[in-house]
């Protein structure tokens, strides 16, 4: 398999607000291969624009590790953070009034970050008429942003962050403030971008169809990737059709998608939000290694050390998917 084209290992980012720290990632892992297209889930506040200021080179971690193509992004000079932001990624913002200049012409923003990183002027007109063209906007070049509609708009910031043909796209919400249609065709604009550029895309989404789309989705939970869910090749459909349902995260099918949870290198993991609401962990679980599957069981008494740990009760999480139910 390909070197990751993304790296990050125990990735911790604090903000300091006053006299208030918030802790916005707390030791997330993530590996992304080279033309990968994958999108990053999970509530308000969770950390997915921070991960993404991260791997922009925007924001410097507060620890941990982050390599992206061969850039540590953790000890970058300032010269070279910003090279690494001019021509290793790409970047759409959240904040879609963020992504273009509203006094340019179409053209003239696909032209101005090339003409910061030097290309001469015949050049850049070339590409971004060719960039334009790409992502379906011929004929509209001189028009300014706000004469484009919302995803002409999108259309033109994704030529902008391809402007210096960057290895990674990062796109923040690209469809956010689009219709279900519009913000369908972004990302087959993305899909193509990744056949014919080989791009690798990371994209944040709160849109289900969306992560349907891609190869592989990751949540995240206060900070830390929490389950990962994968499309399904056909062959394996049938090899794991026992496999338990597919997601309460994003609510993919199990037919077409498997979910996982991730385990870091330290062995760390993330419950299902469910396991933790119906079964009365309290902070603490016995753990059971049984053959080829571990199992978690609540402690209720913790002075005998009796409770459901006494295999007398089927109230356990069981790590290989059936439920907490013994092989019999
Ligand atoms: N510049 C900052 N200064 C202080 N705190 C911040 C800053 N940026 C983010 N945070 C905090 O870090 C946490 C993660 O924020 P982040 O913006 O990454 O979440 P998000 O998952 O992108 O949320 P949303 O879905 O609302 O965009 C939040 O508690 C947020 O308030
Ligand atoms: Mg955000």
């Amino acid at each position: 398999m390909a070197d990751p084209i993304v790296l990050c290992d125990n990735l911790v980012k604090i903000y300091k607000v006053a006299d208030l720290e918030v802790v916005a990632l707390q030791g997330l892992d993530l590996e992304v291969t080279p033309g990968e297209v994958m999108a990053i889930v999970g509530a308000s506040g969770s950390g997915k624009s921070t991960l993404l200021n991260i791997l922009s080179g925007l924001d410097v971690p507060s620890a941990g590790s982050c390599i992206v193509d061969g850039n540590d992004l953790t000890r970058l000079s300032q010269g070279q953070r910003i090279n690494y932001r001019r021509r290793i990624v790409g970047q759409i913002w959240q904040q879609s009034g963020r992504n273009l200049l509203p006094e340019l012409s179409a053209q003239a923003n696909v032209e101005l970050p090339q003409m910061l990183s030097g290309v001469s002027s015949s050049q850049r007109s070339k590409r971004a008429r060719e960039l334009l063209e790409l992502v379906g906007l011929a004929g509209k070049e001189q028009k300014k942003p706000t004469m484009l509609s919302g995803g002409e708009q999108q259309r033109t910031a994704i030529a902008v962050a391809l402007s210096n043909n960057p290895k990674v796209l990062l796109a923040d919400e690209p469809t956010g403030e689009l219709d279900s249609v519009t913000a369908g065709e972004i990302f087959e604009l993305f899909r193509r971008l990744n056949n014919e550029l080989g791009l690798t895309i990371i994209t944040v989404t709160h849109d289900a169809t969306i992560a349907a789309a891609v190869d592989r989705t990751i949540a995240i939970r206060d900070g830390r990737t929490s389950t990962e869910t994968i499309r399904r090749e056909t062959t394996l459909e049938t090899l794991e059709s026992h496999m338990p349902a597919a997601s309460a995260v994003i609510g993919l099918s199990s037919r077409t998608h498997r979910e996982s949870i991730l385990i870091d290198r330290a062995g760390r993991l993330q419950l299902p939000k469910e396991a933790i609401e119906t079964l009365p962990f309290n902070g603490r679980a016995e753990v059971r290694i049984i053959g080829d599957h571990v199992e978690l069981w609540p402690i209720l008494d913790q002075v005998n050390g009796n409770g459901y740990g006494n295999g007398t009760s089927q109230n356990g999480v069981s790590l290989n998917g059936h439920n907490g139910k013994k092989e019999q």
